[in-house]
């Protein structure tokens, strides 16, 4: 089957500073797949890339087969991207945010119609989508952003820490949403430092640091590999001097 996403060799210099040092992996259709880390790892450029924001230096990125650099606007039609510190408009309501992004995606108002109702239902905001954001906690603002950025059926969401910053009980609720939309069939690519969160999360875990993946596979496979009681102690390991 194609790989939701396949990255080779791929190297991200700013300036004279190589965030990314040509790193390798995939991402299998319908797979959770986590990059952890910690801060300045290179978890964000490599996810920026994929979303086409940022070009690579080095390396190839396909996307379901299509190549980055030659076809990124055909990439952008099945992709969507939510990023680290993402805002939405402050004095719309959640629902007319919906709406607005809906219609940059869509023409028909019968298809907008359904992405709002489909988004405002993933939400879980009930009768809060009415209010204006602005009146929002961080959390309600993820869970719109995040509904916002899986409504339009992408066939890969690339989310940039889909829960920081949140309790438990909205990370949980964001978690499961994931996972639900990957039973389904949709392919995510999500970024952590929560190493505790992307074994229950994911499928698959890479562990970057300094631009490197020290490590790529199952959380399971990993603790057995390493003997370790969780990945932090996984990460400790392969790090240790
Ligand atoms: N626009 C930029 N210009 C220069 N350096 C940058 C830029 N963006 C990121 N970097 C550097 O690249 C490295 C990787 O940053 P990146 O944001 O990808 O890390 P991260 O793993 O997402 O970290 P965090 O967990 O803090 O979000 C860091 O050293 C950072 O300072
Ligand atoms: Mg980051």
């Amino acid at each position: 089957m194609l790989s939701a996403l396949v990255v080779l060799g791929l190297t991200k210099r700013y300036g004279g500073f190589e965030a990314v040092r040509g790193i390798d992996f995939s991402v299998g259709a319908g797979e959770i797949f986590a990059l952890v880390g910690p801060n300045g790892a290179g978890k964000s450029t490599t996810l920026k890339i994929a979303a086409t924001i940022l070009t690579p230096t080095g390396g190839s990125v396909s996307v379901f087969g299509l190549d980055l650099r030659r076809s990124p606007e055909q990439v952008r039609g099945i992709i969507s991207y939510l990023p680290e510190e993402a805002g939405a408009y402050r004095n719309l309501t959640g629902r007319a945010y919906l709406r607005f992004m809906a219609a940059l995606f869509l023409e028909s108002p019968a298809g907008i119609a359904e992405c709002v109702s489909y988004g405002a239902g993933l939400s879980g905001l009930g009768a809060r989508l009415d209010d204006r954001i602005k009146t929002y906690s961080k959390g309600m603002t993820r869970k719109l952003l995040l509904a916002r950025a899986v409504m339009t059926r992408p066939k890969l969401a690339i989310l940039d820490e889909p829960t920081s910053g949140l309790d438990v009980a909205n990370a949980v609720e964001i978690r499961r949403t994931i996972r639900a939309l990957a039973r389904e069939g949709m392919s995510f690519l999500v970024s952590s430092h929560n190493m505790l969160e992307v074994e229950f999360l994911s499928d698959r875990v890479a562990i970057m640091s300094g631009g490197r993946i020290l490590a790529c596979a199952a959380a399971g496979e990993l603790k057995r590999e390493h003997a370790a009681g969780n990945l932090e102690e996984v990460f400790m390991r392969l790090t240790r001097p």
